[in-house]
């Protein structure tokens, strides 16, 4: 058995995709067309770093299903469509399914509708039930609304905090006020699940990151939580993790075509400099993916 590609992505630079051989990094999100661990165990001995005809040793047998969220590409999309997809998919998967416990006719808030994550959260927020507002600029109004975005805010016009009221929960994905701002438009008890911080203690008890790093992360959110307390709601930071039975279950959605792929750019290799210098912009409409061959 041999894989063909793997995909991952890369922080801050959409998805690479890669010969599998030199696929091999230590955390990574991916799809590949078989069963992943047994892959990766053929090409780590053909490549010799694991002895011809042993078992697997025990370290790699720990280590790989923490480490890897592999999954089925589905069927109906190719390898660039499905590589732009396990980060965001797997971040808002955990963000509100999981996390914020989102069902049917609750009302949510995804900041920057027309992003990355925004494209994938809006699809998914629908898928399970809820109702959607987003905010965007007004070149990116139709593509928002063709996801499923009920409510959509143009903020170069208005400021969402004094538009929206009683939603149950907000996806933060804005860096400066915006998460501060929404907590002002939660019901009681609704809930703010931020994905740039600030990293909460919760956050790193769950990491098992020593006392110290918790004690931080705790300095770090205090002023939020002490906010978002005073208001009776609630703050939580996300940072995303491989998950490969959430992966399978996403790919369903994809196959059924529930769920699109939302991509904005395909850069070759050689132009990775360009496709980092394009998302720094902020402009990025969906996913940009950095395609290795
Ligand atoms: N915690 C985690 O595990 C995790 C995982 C993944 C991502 N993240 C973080 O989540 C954040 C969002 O990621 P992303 O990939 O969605 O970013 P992105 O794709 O780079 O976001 C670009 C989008 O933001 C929109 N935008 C920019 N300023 C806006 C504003 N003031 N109001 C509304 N929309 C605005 C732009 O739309 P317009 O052109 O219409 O303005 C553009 O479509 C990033 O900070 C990323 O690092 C965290």
């Amino acid at each position: 058995m041999k894989i063909r590609k793997a995909v991952f992505p890369v922080a801050g630079l959409g998805t690479r995709v890669l010969p599998a051989t030199k696929a091999m990094p230590k955390e990574m999100l991916t799809i590949v067309d078989k069963p992943l661990i047994q892959y990766v165990v053929d090409e780590a001995r053909e490549a010799g770093k694991l002895p011809k005809n042993s078992a697997i040793p025990a370290a790699h047998r720990e280590n790989f299903p923490e480490r890897i969220a592999a999954a089925l590409k589905p069927a109906n999309l190719d390898f660039v469509p499905a590589a732009s997809v396990p980060m965001v998919a797997l971040t808002t998967w955990q963000a509100l399914k999981e996390r914020a416990n989102v069902k049917p006719g609750q009302r949510v808030f995804i900041p920057a509708g027309a992003g990355g994550i925004g494209t994938f959260a809006i699809q998914l927020t629908k898928h399970l039930g809820a109702k959607v507002a987003t905010t965007t600029s007004a070149g990116n109004v139709a593509l928002v609304r063709s996801l499923g975005a009920d409510e959509v805010i143009d903020y170069q016009q208005q400021e969402f905090e004094n538009v929206l009221r009683d939603y149950d929960v907000v996806l933060g994905t804005l860096k400066g006020d915006s998460i501060e701002k929404s907590l002002q438009i939660l019901r009681p008890k609704g809930k703010v699940v931020s994905l740039i911080g600030p990293p909460d203690a919760a956050f790193g008890r769950a990491r098992g990151m020593n006392g110290l790093m918790v004690f931080v992360f705790g300095l770090l959110s205090r002023k939020i939580i002490r906010r978002a307390t005073k208001r009776g709601v609630e703050y939580s930071f996300l940072f995303v993790h491989p998950d490969g039975r959430q992966l399978a279950e996403i790919g369903k959605l994809l196959e059924s075509g529930r769920i699109r792929p939302v991509i904005d750019k395909v850069f070759p290799f050689a132009q990775a400099k360009d496709a980092l210098a394009y998302l720094e912009k902020g402009r990025a409409k969906g996913k940009v993916v950095v395609q290795i061959r």
